[in-house]
């Protein structure tokens, strides 16, 4: 890129306004970090860092008086403040010195020059600088050579790695966010030294950590990013569940596949088809369950009988540890977890319509979800195999489609409420109640009756008899149609 577009692509409006302040008021300012290395990508950043020989603060809080901007965030421990203006996010901070003693996470900060503030970043290619003020507006400051790195698409630090890492940890995980996100290699010595120092990401929190992984898995081909944590050790140490799936084993005639690279893949897979951050994450955990449940035996070799079962009762467990939100989120991954093999099960038997109701009222409003993971879980290298695989897969969507047109399962409502068979038996909250419905439910999901008042209010009638109930009431009998999805 010319020094032209480089002075073009500092277009945003709040540079202006910075190079007007920093002329009047005789500072020195600088774009800095994320935001100058993806103008040198060429991709789109909401986030701007605006570095100066001075205070950030006060900076910040003159342009904000300027822009008439109410809302200033300050953080006087880290000489740091941060406004929003138009599209973007911007943060201040005087340049400075950091320095880390080893037992503790708390830098010791003092005033520095621009090498100073640059030589504390985390690699080559986020520590370049483009001056704000007038003169040599738009000019680049490259001590570490980023722009050399951004070319050949390589993450180093501009330290020795086991300095840059040893002040925050959590830049371990960033090498391989990075080099997931923008398909970058990691340079050797800051790849040893990661290996080298994995298990010191104990010290980082998991929230941190968590924000990493949910950008390694949201990147466009998730499995570099999951491969390089194992590789390195990384993963086994905050998430050993998924590390334990790597490896073969061969005895007798018998070998199963790798199932870490085989999740891998099939987190690559569902991310071709959709960008859900929570579908990914089941994807990465399908097949937890496994490590757990293998066994051999000398007629069927490896199975992992069980692993779904095992998988989804490990998924509450793991997001409390990981600081992942204990709510619906957890609820999806851990449903998807369970029944990652239903549909395959419809593909190898001969469907029946049951079989497919059920799926639909477990699966429910993620019934779609499902069956996206499952194709993503073929990845045989048997093409024949797959081709037979999804054209069954097909198959079953096609019948879950017209079966749900027919019978609305998939976001079942009983069509009997538990006051209308208290009514009609004359019959106070209780035992029977619970029976009868799960009967009528049960009924519905055999296809023994359809999905509707009227059948249910007929089965409803028989199920009572059969516990030894009189109907009382038959005012509920003629109910119309539109009642049927109380
Ligand atoms: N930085 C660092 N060490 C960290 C985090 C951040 O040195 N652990 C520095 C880097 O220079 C980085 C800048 O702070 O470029 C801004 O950090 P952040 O906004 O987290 O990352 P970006 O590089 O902007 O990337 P993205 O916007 O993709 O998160």
């Amino acid at each position: 890129m010319s020094y032209l577009d480089m002075k073009k692509s500092l277009n945003h409006p709040i540079f202006q306004v910075v190079s007007d302040m920093v002329e009047a008021d005789d500072l020195t300012a600088f774009a800095i970090g994320g935001y100058v290395r993806d103008i040198f990508l060429g991709r789109p950043s909401k986030d701007i860092d605006i570095v100066v020989l001075g205070s950030g603060i006060e900076l910040a809080k003159r342009v904000a008086h300027k822009l008439n901007i109410k809302d200033i965030a300050v953080y006087k421990n880290f000489g740091t403040a941060m406004l929003h203006y138009k599209d973007v996010e911007v943060e201040f901070v005087g340049a400075r010195r950091e320095s880390y003693r080893s037992d503790s996470r708390k830098p010791v900060v003092e005033n520095g020059t621009l090498e100073d503030d640059q030589k504390r970043r985390d690699f080559t290619i986020n520590a370049m600088a483009l001056c704000l003020n007038k003169k040599h507006y738009g000019e680049l400051t490259d001590p570490f050579n980023g722009l050399k790195d951004l070319k050949n698409r390589t993450l180093r630090t501009p330290l020795d790695p086991q300095q840059t890492f040893s002040d925050d940890p959590l830049r371990m995980i960033r090498a391989v966010r990075f080099a997931s996100q923008l398909n970058f290699r990691i340079g050797d010595k800051t790849y040893q030294a990661i290996v080298a120092n994995a298990k010191r990401i104990q010290i980082v929190s998991n929230e941190r950590i968590m924000d990493e992984v949910h950008k390694i898995l949201l990147s466009p081909k998730p499995s570099v990013g999951l491969i390089h944590m194992e590789k390195t050790g990384l993963l086994k140490e905050f998430l050993p569940e998924v590390a334990s799936l790597k490896g073969v084993e061969v005895r007798e005639d018998f070998k199963h596949k790798d199932n870490f690279l085989h999740t891998a893949k099939v987190v690559d897979n569902v991310g071709k088809m959709s960008d859900k951050l929570w579908l990914r994450w089941a994807a990465l955990l399908h097949d937890i369950g496994k490590p757990p449940t293998k066994r051999f035996s000398k007629e069927q070799g490896w199975t992992f009988h069980g692993h779904d079962y095992v998988g989804q009762k490990m998924v509450p467990e793991i997001f409390r540890r990981l600081r992942l939100p204990m709510n619906e989120k957890m609820k999806y991954v851990r449903k998807l977890v369970a029944l990652h093999l239903r549909p395959i099960a419809l593909v190898d038997e001969e469907v029946t319509d049951s079989a497919i109701r059920r799926l639909l009222f477990d699966a429910g409003s993620d019934v779609e979800d499902l069956m996206l993971l499952c194709e993503a879980d073929i990845t045989s290298k048997n093409d024949k195999k797959v081709r037979r695989y999804i054209n069954n897969f097909r198959r079953v969507r096609k019948k879950m489609k017209e079966i749900e047109e027919k019978d609305r399962i998939r976001n079942f409502q009983p069509p009997i409420k538990g006051e209308t068979i208290m009514n009609t038996f004359n019959i106070q909250p209780g035992k029977n109640v619970g029976i009868i419905k799960n009967a009528i439910k049960e009924a519905i999901l055999d296809g023994k009756i359809s999905n509707n008042y009227n059948e249910a209010y007929g089965f409803m009638l028989e199920k009572g008899k059969e516990l030894g109930l009189t109907p009382v009431n038959n005012r509920d009998r003629q109910a119309d149609t539109s009642e049927s999805q109380e």
